[in-house]
């Protein structure tokens, strides 16, 4: 369904009484009713953080999952581990993800699958880079980030999915795309979701906007048509400032 949604990716950040404390602030905070709120604590936090945030309205998401049910992967947790803390939402096609561990677009949509499969909501990220930006390739490139992440999925598992947009030269720059670039590639994110599947559908997702979201600046981001609220990181660190970006729409 179509939601307003504040998603925070904290990254590798706050340690446990890091993440009690921010949680704990948060909790203090007033948040808006009909926006739903998330945060992606690192793996050795989500099982705390979903036990702190009970009685709230916060719900927690992990940062990336394996694509495999289990087996030798060091390193790697699996949608099961994930499930057995109670966490059934995932970020996956992170940026960072995708450059910094080499993540293709064929791997993210094993990934996507198997969130899926499982009963996971997915956090789906792509954007396109600076250089994709500049040289105007940058609708294209999202396109193949939806057709090689999403599209094979069957209409029945777009509910499940959160889509997210993060051109990657926004993203920890301070530099945010402008009001009216978000709302133009959301725009063309949403027909592109109609052309796979359905009007109806393609109206029914949420489609978040992601790269040096703040309070001060959420509030125009988010008054896009097509814009349904953000995946935060910097910002997300802040419980005063995360519950602002969230009470901006
Ligand atoms: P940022 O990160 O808000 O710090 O730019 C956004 C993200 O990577 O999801």
């Amino acid at each position: 369904m179509r939601n307003k949604i504040v998603a925070g990716n904290w990254k590798m950040n706050m340690d446990t009484q890091e993440t009690d404390a921010l949680i704990g602030t948060l909790k203090g905070q007033s948040l808006p009713a009909d926006v739903t709120v998330i945060i992606a604590p690192s793996f050795t936090n989500l099982d705390r953080a979903n036990q702190a945030v009970k009685g709230s309205k916060i719900t927690v998401a992990a940062q990336n999952m394996h694509q495999a049910s289990h087996g030798a992967f060091t390193g790697e947790v699996s949608v099961d581990m994930l499930k057995s803390v109670g966490v059934d939402t995932v970020i996956l096609g992170h940026s960072e993800r995708r450059s910094d561990f080499g993540e293709t677009d064929n791997i993210i949509g094993l990934k996507v699958a198997a969130a899926i499969v499982n009963g996971m909501t997915v956090i789906f990220c792509f954007g396109e880079d600076l250089s994709q930006r500049e040289s105007g390739s940058h609708f294209s490139v999202v396109k193949k980030q939806l057709e090689k992440g999403i599209f094979d999925l069957p209409n029945s598992a777009l509910s499940k999915v959160i889509f997210a947009y993060e051109p990657v030269w926004a993203i920890g720059t301070g530099e945010t795309a402008s009001p009216e670039q978000a709302q133009e590639m959301h725009a063309f994110v949403r027909k592109t979701i109609a052309e796979r599947y359905d009007n109806a559908l393609a109206d029914s997702v949420s489609i978040l906007y992601g790269g040096s979201v703040k309070p001060n600046n959420a509030n125009e981001i988010f008054a896009g048509k097509d814009v349904d609220g953000g995946l935060i990181g910097g910002a997300a660190l802040d419980a005063v400032g995360f519950a602002a970006i969230a009470n901006s729409f």
